[in-house]
């Protein structure tokens, strides 16, 4: 089995995310939780950036053990001290350095020359091998960038003691096929790649986040960036959820991979980022959606009242999921609605059942959906009626 290791970044890439901050408490909770899931790797942010976000990464760095904990750096040497000052404490602290090395970023962000680029990576990422032998580097927005500049690039990283090579998708733009040939060119033309880490980092601007990511890592990378329900910059990370989840449900297809996520703490974790960061999770969301085990017409309720899996490629439990499943509105038949009455304590004639559905098919009409309460004073009604 090939370990793949997953690096959540919903502390730090995913509260970039406009209006989720969060403070050193709530990431600490976060964290514990991110713990608990299994995650390799935590990048529990950018300590750089403000007072609290160091005190944050301090104190997760302290009270957080199990994964890895990484702070963000950029090529310069404050970014690096700080960073080190405030993981330092971890038993396992890592140092994650980027520079942008494609042309529109090295030419109107950071007005520097390739060489100069160059000397940076030497330069920094030495130091920050001064500081722990765990130094990852990414060169920002890599599937932009010059293929045989990146190469020398991350051969110099590694060189200056690099030991992860991180792959990023910066503007999400990469496209599965082509983000998989970037990593084999990769493998391909930097002979030291073979002592580190391979990492993608995949934005999910065209929704392509999740199936490069997935791409990448079997083109070769052993590590995942991702966030939890996908948050992140703009469009967002590569969700955790959907990367985990594709490991499991379609463990044929991506066979000898596995990740040390406890699944079954999926949709605790997705709810409580949710509830911290004021971020709401779409209802049809993959994996942690509320609508993601639900099944609402009369055909497919009645299937998988039969047999759970004619519509379902995991189990609700097996993530932890909770709601309820069968939900009742205009597309549902009288299948489905028996089964509530059976769950709510009804036991009915044919005939009766025939006029809850009916009463309850009138009410779905104007409301969408009858929840279990008003489907119970339907059927009170109509035994009141009828007995
Ligand atoms: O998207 C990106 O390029 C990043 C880097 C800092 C890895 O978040
Ligand atoms: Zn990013």
């Amino acid at each position: 089995m090939k370990h793949i290791k997953i690096f959540d970044t919903t502390l730090r890439d995913g509260e970039q995310s406009p209006g989720a901050s969060l403070n050193a408490d709530e990431k600490l909770l976060i964290a514990k939780q991110l713990t608990k899931l299994g995650v390799d790797v935590i990048e529990a942010g950018f300590p750089v950036t403000s007072p609290n976000e160091f005190e944050a990464v301090k104190i997760i760095a302290k009270e957080v053990d199990g994964p890895v904990i990484c702070g963000l750096a950029r090529l310069v040497k404050q970014d690096i001290e700080r960073a080190w000052d405030a993981v330092q404490y971890s038993k396992k602290p890592r140092i994650h350095t980027f520079i942008a090395t494609s042309k529109v970023h090295m030419e109107s962000k950071l007005r520097k020359s390739k060489q100069e680029i160059m000397d940076m990576v030497e330069e920094s990422v030495g130091l920050a091998s001064l500081f722990t032998k765990d130094v990852e580097f990414s060169p920002e927005d890599a599937s932009r960038t010059d293929i045989d500049y990146m190469c020398e690039i991350i051969s110099t990283a590694i060189d200056s003691g690099a030991t992860t090579i991180n792959i990023p998708d910066t503007v999400g733009c990469a496209q599965p096929e082509e983000f998989a040939d970037r990593i084999k060119y990769v493998r391909e033309n930097v002979p030291e790649i073979k002592k580190v880490d391979i990492s993608v980092h995949c934005h999910d601007d065209l929704g392509l986040a999740v199936a490069n990511s997935l791409a990448g890592m079997k083109s070769g990378a052993t590590q995942i960036e991702c966030t939890i329900n996908g948050i992140g910059e703009r469009a967002g990370n590569a969700p955790l959820e959907e990367i985990v989840m594709n490991l499991h449900a379609r463990n044929d297809f991506f066979k000898g991979f596995s990740a040390s996520i406890n699944t079954d703490y999926l949709f605790e974790t997705s709810k409580m980022v949710s509830e911290l960061t004021g971020l709401n999770i779409q209802r049809n969301k993959a994996i942690v959606g509320r609508n993601a085990f639900a099944h609402e017409a009369g055909v497919h309720q009645h299937a998988v009242l039969n047999n759970s899996k004619t519509y379902e490629i995991m189990s609700p439990e097996s993530v932890g999921w909770q709601g309820e499943n069968i939900v009742i509105g205009k597309h549902s038949g009288s299948h489905a609605t028996m089964s509530v009455l059976n769950e709510l304590g009804f036991s009915l004639s044919k005939s009766q059942i025939s006029k809850v559905v009916w009463e309850v098919k009138q009410l779905a009409d104007v409301q969408k959906t009858v929840d279990r309460e008003e489907i119970s004073k339907i059927a009170e009604g109509i035994v009141a009626l009828t007995s």
